[in-house]
Parts: C-alpha cells; structure tokens; sequence
C-alpha cells in the first residue's frame, strides 16, 4: 500500500525527537462509552491543542450505537466542553481538530466488525497519513478485552511486530487486568499470543498523575532524603486513598470489583512501589520497572494465620457526608440488600528486604469517608533521647507524644504537593513545642498548567514509551499477593467465621457510618502496632 507522504507539524520541531509521536490511527473500542467522552477525548484534545499530534492522525471510534461521523464529532466536542477542566475551548481550533475523528458502528464480537476497520484504516492511511501505524484502545467491558483481542489477530489488524517491519500495531488495555490471578493470567497469555510486551500498554492512570511520578524525582534527584529513607529512621508508612461519594451508578460494576480490587490491587500498588524502590540504574523503561517488580515481590505473603490481622474490609451505613445524607451501600441501586461486597479495605504490609524489614506499610481505601483525598505519609522515628520531655508537664501541642513529629506526605489529590511536619518551639518564656508543616504546592509553585494523567499516558503510548504502563510481571506479581485474600474474604463473612483468633474483631457488615474514615477494626489494625491513621 502506497503511503502519503507527511508534513511534520512544524510546532512540533522544538519537542525531542523521542517525544515526537510518529503519524498514527487509534482506534478506540466502547467510543459511546463514559471513559471515552470523560477522558480519552478531552485527553486527545488537549494533546492537539499543545502541537503534541503529528500532522498525520486519526481517531476511529467504535462501538454497537449506530452514528455518523458527525454526530460523533459533535457528542466529542460536547464532551470536550465539558470535561477540558482547564483549557480554554476554541472554536477554531475544534474545527481543525474535529476532521480527524471518525466513527464505524459494529460489534466487538463479531468478525465482519473488523473487515470494515481494515479497510477504513487503509482508507485513512491514503487520506489521513496514517502510516499503518495502529492503536487500538480497549475502553469497552472487560469482558470483552480477550475477544477484542483475538479478532484483531484474526484480521491482520494486530500482529507481533518484528523489529525491520516500518508500521505498528498497539494496544492499550484498561483496568482492570483481570478479576484475580487465574483470569489475569489467561489474558495476559491472550494478549503474549497476539503481540509481544513492548506493545502492550496496560493503563493505570495514577502512574500518569505528576505526583505520582514526582515521587521518583523527590527521592532520587535529591541527596538529602535518599540516606533516610530506610528502616533505620522510618517507622512505618500510610497510604490512603480516600472518596466521599459512594458507588453512585456503578452498583453493579461494584458488586463485582469492591475496593481490593478497585483501589488496593493496583493504583495502591504502583505507589507502595514507587515509594519503596531501589534506585533505578537509568531511566529506561525496563529499568524503572524491574525496579518496581522487585518490591511487590518482595512483600511477605499473607498466610491464613495473620490474613485477618493483617487485613481488615468494610462496608458504608447510613451517615452524613459533607453535611450531606447518604444512605447505605445495601440500598444502592443495582447492590444486593445482602450484599458482603467491600467498600472499604485497609491492610499492613511488611517489605522483607534490607531496605524496610520491619517497617509496617498501611494502606487504606474506601467509598464515603469523611474526605476525598490520595496522599502518602512517611512517618519518621521519634529521636533517639526524648529531650523535652525532660521538662514535665504538657509541652506537646497538636502532636500525638507517642509518635515522631517528623511526617513528610506526598499529597497525590486534591492540592498536589509535598509537605514536611515539623517540631518547633513556640514563641514564649517557657518551652512549648509546636508542630509545623513545610508546604509545596504544584498549583502554586509553577503557576502552569498540569496536563492530565491521560494526556501523559496517551502521549507516551503514542511515543512508544511504557515506562508509566503496568508490565506483566508487576500485574502477576500483585495478583499474587491478593489472590489469598480474595480468596480468604470470598469464604467468609464479616463478623461470622473469620476472625476466630484474630486480635482485630471484625463485625458484620454494615461496619462504618457514611462520613466516617472506615471501619474502627482499621483502627485496631494500626493499634496493635502501637500506630494509629493520621487525623486528616
Ligand atoms: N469510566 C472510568 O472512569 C474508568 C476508569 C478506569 C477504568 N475504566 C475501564 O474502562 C473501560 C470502559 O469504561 P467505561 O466507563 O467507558 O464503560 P462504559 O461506559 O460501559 O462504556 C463501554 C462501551 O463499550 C461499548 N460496548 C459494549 N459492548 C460492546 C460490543 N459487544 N461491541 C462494541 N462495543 C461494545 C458500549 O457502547 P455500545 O452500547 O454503543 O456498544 C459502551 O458504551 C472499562 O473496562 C472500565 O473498567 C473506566
């Protein structure tokens, strides 16, 4: 096939040449869905508006719904209006941009589906400039991956790309990446049979967050926090990824997932990795990730004699939120009346390397709890001697006395940034100590733009690079660690039959109040340790 010769968007000259993504086609499979109109499209767009696309492009949504081109185009703009948070929609530019979006109705399953794709991408290829270089985008039911996947093989569309071949094909696969570790390794095998690793990028968004990435830096481009950052003056870290909605429409999808694997299997993980890693030798992509692998697989594996200390879930009641009612998840719409599904999970993780044995990592998540925030907090020893409190009396103010007045928390959302607590003497003749945070805002400190997670990610997957993506070996990995747990909570019903000699007493379902921060089991999880969660 005769391929159009390309203009280089001359915008794009002052980009490095690795970050100038080559002339492409993506195909997005589920275009009629929420994530589609939410996030892929202003996503794209945002990527557009910046010169980011080469001058040869185009974006071929499918899904069952019959439309025309047009009436895709003019849902997209509708969407891109407004889901663009914070870019500023033009009218010219949109006009510019719409011709590049087109829309073929079918059904993922079946075949013929892909005939007509072909032949509309070989189409593209002569008036777009496509090149023959393919994404296809997976942003349909899960269910749907592996078929998707199989008939891309089926009709030539996907294909394992041998280094000398000039076009490629991708695929970018949403989360989740299966439902526990025996259906996470049949896809993983279904996408190694079509395409090899370097063409699968399996998308979990927190790691295009620049939070989540800024944490790499923070640790490795400084000289100051590396040499602490150990067992030997860490005591143990939280994490917490906290929402004050509820399941809202998602009652069905729920009831399947709950938090574990929603939250704790893989977004909770990308960051118990990131935080706990060796230095990477370099930065390429395998090295990051090689890095990442090693910690999860370094995690002490839950055995059935510590599972129900170690882990705790819960589920919302009645409460208010935000000043607001909010009934529990039992009377959500599509959530059974008796459902045992999990809207909250908290566990404690020990990493047993040289690095952190000892050092307990909680992480916590769930649905209605007091306040929607993602942060991370390093909580750092007590000093050795307690000086002050040689002194008598009570001189600590806003600080627990038990617990080091050192915590350094990367805030991931809202209000992104970094903050270090410390103790300071409060102005006076007698000595008062006061604790202190030392602040940095992305708002506030660049003043710019922060482009999207999905704007990164998609550029990156555009590029070539899956430095930011899942690889196989950390989604097995993860699976690996849960699977007993999905397992253990599968048999057992809380407050029923699981906590026989457990220290924490786990209590039926409902187990926290809407507004709350979760279950008091999740307490007693950090009490035992003699810790307890950040008043937040
Ligand atoms: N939404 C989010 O924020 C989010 C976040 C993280 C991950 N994800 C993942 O991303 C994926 C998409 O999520 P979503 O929220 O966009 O789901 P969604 O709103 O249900 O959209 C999926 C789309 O797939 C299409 N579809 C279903 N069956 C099809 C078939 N047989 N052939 C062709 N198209 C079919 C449907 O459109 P038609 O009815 O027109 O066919 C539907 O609009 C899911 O795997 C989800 O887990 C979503």
């Amino acid at each position: 096939m005769a391929q159009t010769a390309t203009v280089e968007n001359p915008l794009m000259l002052g980009l490095p040449e690795e970050k100038r993504p080559e002339p492409f086609a993506l195909v997005i499979f589920g275009a009629h869905g929420d994530l589609t109109k939410r996030k892929l499209l202003p996503a794209i767009y945002a990527l557009y508006v910046q010169n980011l696309l080469p001058e040869g492009f185009a974006i071929l949504g499918t899904s069952r719904t019959e439309k025309t081109d047009q009436e895709f185009r003019d849902s997209m703009k509708e969407a891109v209006i407004k889901y663009s948070e914070d870019l500023e929609f033009d009218e010219g530019t949109w006009e510019r941009f719409a011709p590049a979006l087109y829309y073929r109705a079918g059904d993922s399953k079946n075949l013929d589906s892909y005939k007509e794709m072909k032949s509309t991408l070989e189409e593209l290829q002569k008036s777009r400039g496509t090149m023959g270089n393919h994404i296809f985008y997976l942003s349909t039911p899960p269910s749907l991956y592996m078929p998707i996947v199989t008939k891309l093989a089926e009709s030539g569309l996907a294909y394992k790309r041998k280094g000398s071949e000039p076009a490629w094909p991708r695929v970018v696969v949403e989360k989740p990446f299966g439902h526990d570790l025996p259906s996470s390794i049949e896809l993983d095998s279904t996408l190694h049979d079509v395409l090899n690793e370097h063409q699968i990028y399996r998308i979990d968004h927190y790691l295009g967050k620049e939070t989540v990435q800024n944490i790499m830096c923070f640790r490795f481009a400084n000289s100051i926090f590396e040499p602490i950052w150990n067992r030997e003056f860490i005591d143990h870290i939280q994490i917490t990824s906290a929402e004050t909605i509820g399941v809202e429409d998602r009652g069905a999808y729920y009831e399947e997932a709950g938090a574990l694997r929603d939250m704790l299997q893989n977004h909770l993980m990308q960051l118990v990795a990131l935080v706990a890693m060796e230095p990477p030798i370099s930065l390429d992509p395998e090295s990051t990730r090689d890095e990442r692998v090693k910690v999860l697989k370094a995690i002490r594996p839950l055995s059935p004699e510590t599972i129900d200390n170690f882990s705790v879930r819960g589920q919302y009641g009645d409460g208010f939120v935000l000043g607001n009612r909010a009934q529990r998840y039992r009377d959500e719409i599509n959530v059974s009346p008796e459902s045992s599904r999990e809207t909250f999970a908290a566990m404690k993780l020990y990493i047993d390397n040289w690095r952190w044995a000892g050092v307990p990592i909680y992480l916590r998540s769930g649905k209605r709890l007091a306040k929607r925030l993602t942060e991370i907090a390093v909580q750092f020893r007590k000093p050795p001697k307690q000086l002050f409190d040689q002194l008598g009396g009570s001189i600590y103010h806003e600080m627990p006395k038990s617990e080091s007045p050192n915590v350094l928390v990367m805030k991931i959302q809202p209000d992104d940034g970094i903050s270090l607590k410390f103790a300071t003497k409060q102005p006076g003749p007698t000595t008062q100590i006061r604790s202190l945070t030392m602040d940095f805002r992305y708002g506030t400190a660049f003043g710019s733009r922060t482009p999207s997670a999905y704007e990164r990610l998609i550029l990156d997957a555009l590029i070539g690079d899956p430095s930011l993506f899942a690889r196989s070996d950390f989604v097995e990995a993860s699976w690996i660690l849960y699977q007993p747990l999905i397992e253990h909570w599968e048999k057992t019903v809380p407050g029923k039959s699981n906590d026989k000699g457990s220290e924490i007493h786990h209590r039926p379902f409902p187990n926290y109040d809407s507004g709350s921060w979760g279950p008091p089991e999740s307490d007693e999880m950090l009490a035992i340790e003699g810790h307890a969660w950040r008043e937040l």
